[in-house]
């Protein structure tokens, strides 16, 4: 994610850009750093850790200077450290920037060749090095950040600045946020808008491919081919605490909407549709060692062990590898037999999770190959993992896990895909086929969010309800465990998740008119079991809600509450019928007025046994 601050004006800066990355802390927070211009030179100062290591060595040594730009960091590429934090400098320029440069390895080897040196691991130091080369070339630094921008692929929320340039700023935006903030006689731009709600209520949004230089006297934004914008200024009337929300009442409910892009995020620079595959680099294993795998062991605990079960049908149907699913607890409460030929793949959102974490050393023991798939960057999963598979879903602040479960689904499938081409289980042509219903999922996820007026209102009837059962088959099974941890962690609500076909073998005696049973039933080979699944609730007098397909026949002369996601291919369903699942846990906990980022008894991070 990555909070970026700048300023240009009359003021000291670096107590406002502080101000301002402290604000941004919720975007990402493993390190942070700032460059100020005084007198034709810039300093920087960067720390590995909070800000409040950075804020210590300022009050140390102050940076003086009315012009400059700050970061706080959520490492994508390179780990949290001093020299990989940002602001990235080459020469007389210095970079921030938030977002993936997709080519930059391609970049790094070019600009290494042409004599580049680099000092950091991150993707962003290529972007400091281009504008430094170019600017030798043109005119003026906006042009040669607009150069320098052509050759880059990816998102991008950047600040460039210049210690021969004393009056601008450029900063550019590419699917990645940046707002411009007008005061008097001084301007601001910042990831989001609480950064500089102190300073300024007057902001202009910036949209992809547009850059803008900021001088004390205002904003020339553009688009990247330098065709003028005028874009209409708007009046900002939330708190700073709304604004972190983006407006939103709970984090959690920010994060279930910020979904579609953090899947485009996770799958950005990765998925290859030419090439029908998948990139790797990160992986820890050749395409040799994909092929010796004899059984993969997925570890996991809560909802990343759903995330673990969907995995399951994935690398077994897509890569026909036997794979089995593990919690993490009781993996480690037994002797398993572990063989050289193993892939591991411990799945966390935290990357510190205990249990995880010593079934890890039990896995290494037994000589098995570790691959995690984590969300924080170099936490202590990845490090003790011989590879690591990203998800990049920036950080996540309600203990409530959303945005990371789908975007590990989303992790395992392209693993599933990988696997699955190196193994010669899938031809080309399927691949392709399955990479491109995965890219569609930010877009139907969209689709779902659309529902959130009738998701409310079926919440309305069951926050009165004292149990609620969760039904699925085969891939929806996971996701009805899912959906039944989700309600009962945030509203209390005592809650199970079965799998429908079980329902026979005991759960159906729990069935009366008080029970609300909701059924995971989207189009695909399971749905004619499911639906006779949902008479035999009927016939018992329970409630049924529903989760559907758009074009779903089967069930249409059934009386029940109806949420419709929209048709998709089957392997993707569980991306996008889990986001009913969480909204509607969602607003049952909001219409009880529980606390919905922070349930009672739970943490986000479970470093205890
Ligand atoms: C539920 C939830 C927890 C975590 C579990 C594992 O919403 O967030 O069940 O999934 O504590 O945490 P990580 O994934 O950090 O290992």
């Amino acid at each position: 994610m990555c909070g970026i601050v700048c300023y240009v004006g009359h003021q000291e800066c670096s107590g406002i850009i502080m101000d301002g990355l402290s604000r941004l802390e919720y975007r990402g927070y493993d390190s942070a750093g700032i460059a100020v211009l005084h007198e034709g030179n810039i300093a920087v100062a960067r720390q590995e850790g909070k800000l409040s290591g950075l804020v210590t060595r300022l009050n140390e040594s102050p940076l003086p200077g009315k012009m400059g730009m700050g970061h706080t960091r959520w490492a994508t590429h390179g780990r949290p450290s001093e020299n990989n934090a940002h602001p990235h400098r080459v020469g007389s320029v210095v970079v921030v920037h938030n977002g993936i440069i997709e080519n930059h390895l391609e970049l790094r080897a070019e600009l290494e060749r042409e004599g580049a040196q680099f000092s950091s691991e991150t993707d962003t130091e290529i972007l400091a090095h281009l504008v430094s080369q170019t600017l030798s070339k043109e005119a003026s630094l906006k042009d040669a950040v607009k150069r320098s921008l052509e050759r880059i692929q990816g998102s991008y929320a950047i600040v460039v600045m210049n210690e021969s340039s004393p009056d601008e700023l450029i900063v550019a935006k590419n699917a990645s946020p940046l707002v411009i903030g007008m005061g008097e006689n001084e301007m601001f731009a910042a990831s989001d808008v609480p950064a500089i709600l102190k300073y300024t209520r007057d902001v202009m949004f910036m949209e992809d491919g547009e850059m803008a230089r900021i001088s004390q006297s205002g904003v020339e934004l553009t688009k990247l081919d330098g065709t003028k914008v005028n874009r209409e200024v708007k009046r900002i009337t939330w708190s700073h605490i709304q604004a972190e929300k983006e407006g939103y009442k709970h984090f959690m409910l920010k994060e279930i909407h910020q979904q579609p892009t953090v899947i485009a995020d996770t799958l950005r620079g990765r998925v290859s549709i030419e090439g029908s595959g998948v990139a790797t680099e990160l992986m820890g294993f050749d395409d040799a060692t994909a092929r010796r795998i004899r059984r993969i062991v997925l570890i996991a605990c809560g909802t990343s062990y759903h995330a673990a079960l969907v995995g399951k049908y994935w690398l077994e149907k897509l890569a026909q590898v036997p794979t089995e699913v593990e919690l993490a607890s009781e993996y480690r409460a037994r002797d398993p037999l572990i063989d050289p030929n193993d892939l591991v793949i411990p799945i966390s959102q935290s990357g510190e999770t205990l249990d995880t974490m010593e079934a890890i050393k039990i896995a290494k023991a037994g000589a098995a190959r570790i691959l995690a798939i984590t969300n924080v960057v170099d936490s202590a999963i990845p490090r003790a993992s011989d590879g690591t598979l990203y998800t990049h879903a920036g950080p996540e602040i309600g203990v409530a896990s959303t945005k990371c479960f789908t975007a590990q689904l989303a992790a395992l499938y392209m693993l599933a895909v990988h696997l699955g081409r190196r193994r010669l289980t899938l031809t080309k042509d399927r691949a392709r086929e399955l990479l491109e219903n995965l890219l569609r999922v930010p877009t139907l996820m969209n689709e779902v969010l659309k529902q959130e007026d009738r998701i409310k209102q079926i919440a309305q009837d069951m926050a009165n309800s004292r149990d609620a059962l969760f039904l699925g088959r085969g891939l929806s099974y996971p996701i009805a465990l899912e959906g039944a941890l989700k309600l009962k962690e945030i509203s209390y609500i005592h809650a199970e998740g079965y799998a429908a076909g079980e329902m026979k073998h005991g759960p159906i005696a729990l069935i009366d008119e008080n029970m609300t049973v909701v059924v995971v039933m989207p189009n695909d080979d399971s749905l004619k079991r499911i639906v006779g699944n949902v008479q035999e609730v009927m016939a018992r007098g329970g409630k049924v809600v529903g989760i559907v397909s758009e074009s779903d026949v089967e069930s249409a002369s059934i009386e029940m509450e109806r949420i419709i996601i929209p048709d998709c291919a089957p392997e993707i369903s569980p991306l996008i019928s889990v986001l009913p699942l969480q909204l509607l846990s969602y607003h049952v906990a909001d219409f009880k007025g529980t606390d919905v980022d922070q349930p009672r008894n739970l943490a986000k991070t479970v470093t205890v046994e």
